[in-house]
């Protein structure tokens, strides 16, 4: 056997059809990404058209096969027709990825309901939903991947972690029941944690040199995170080789968390 043989029956996803939501930017276009080039076929959802266009301009012009689909998911009904259209373009999902997500940082004491509602919709209650729609097909068919995209702020308290805090912590735990309900039908859930990953959604800290400079330093890697940091956990967590590795929060933040 040779190698190539040996890590494309471990790690391929040939032939696996993955829906990445927020996969039109930062990690979660890394995640589409990194899918795409172990061999599935990804669609990736997210509002804003210029970047899912683009997201999936370079993909396939790389040799995948990707399409998107334009939702927002802060509402129930969003959720189910874009869940309905990203199961129209290339089939049922082998695999969901739950990367949109939104951190809005009041203080604690000024955090009002529509913050907690918009946080809990888009953070917790799409990822919920959208397993709901793809996860009993998935256990039918005896093979099922669902990755959430959590944080560390699910395991403290971190820059006024308010509403996200919250959401990330609940996402963990329905990680776990999902893992739970579906693993024994071969469906694994688990959830990638990140640290500090160098994106949009934290232009404003990432813009500050010195809380740059001082959030590497606490890392043990001696950087912060870049978003292609998430390619190799997503496609182990896609793939075969993680068929017994479920309920899982798997830490990809430079020894952040442990230092
Ligand atoms: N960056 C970090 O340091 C960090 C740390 C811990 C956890 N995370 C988590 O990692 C995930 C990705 O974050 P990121 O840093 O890569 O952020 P990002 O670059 O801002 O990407 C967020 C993605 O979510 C989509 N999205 C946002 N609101 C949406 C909505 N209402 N409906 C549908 N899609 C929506 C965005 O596209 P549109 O705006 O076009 O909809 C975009 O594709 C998030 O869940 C975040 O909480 C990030």
């Amino acid at each position: 056997m040779t190698s190539q043989t040996y890590l494309s029956d471990l790690f391929s996803l040939d032939g696996r059809v993955a829906v990445v939501t927020g996969g039109s930017s930062g990690i979660g276009r890394a995640i589409a990404g990194a899918l795409a080039r172990a061999g599935a076929s990804v669609v990736v959802v997210a509002r804003r058209e210029g970047e899912l266009v683009a997201t999936v301009d370079e993909l396939t012009a790389d040799g995948c096969r990707a399409a998107w689909v334009g939702a927002d998911l802060r509402t129930r009904d969003g959720v189910r027709v874009a869940a309905d259209a990203a199961a129209e373009v290339f089939g049922e999902p082998d695999i969901l990825v739950n990367c949109a997500g939104v951190n809005l940082r009041p203080p604690m004491g000024e955090l009002g309901e529509e913050v907690w509602d918009a946080t809990m919709a888009l953070n917790l209650e799409a990822p919920y939903l959208l397993g709901q729609r793809f996860g009993p097909g998935m256990a039918a068919q005896g093979f099922g991947r669902i990755i959430h995209i959590t944080s560390q702020q699910a395991h403290r308290a971190f820059v006024q972690s308010g509403a996200y805090g919250v959401s990330k912590g609940a996402l963990e735990a329905l990680a776990r029941s999902q893992a739970e309900a579906w693993s024994p039908h071969g469906v694994t859930c688990n959830t990638l944690v990140p640290g500090f990953v160098m994106t949009p959604l934290n232009a404003r800290l990432s813009s500050d040199p010195e809380k740059v400079a001082a959030l590497a330093a606490r890392t043990m890697v001696g950087r912060n995170g870049l978003a292609e940091d998430f390619a190799g956990a997503a496609v182990f967590l896609a793939s075969r080789a993680s068929a017994y590795v479920t309920g899982q929060a798997i830490f990809v933040d430079g020894g952040f968390s442990v230092h």
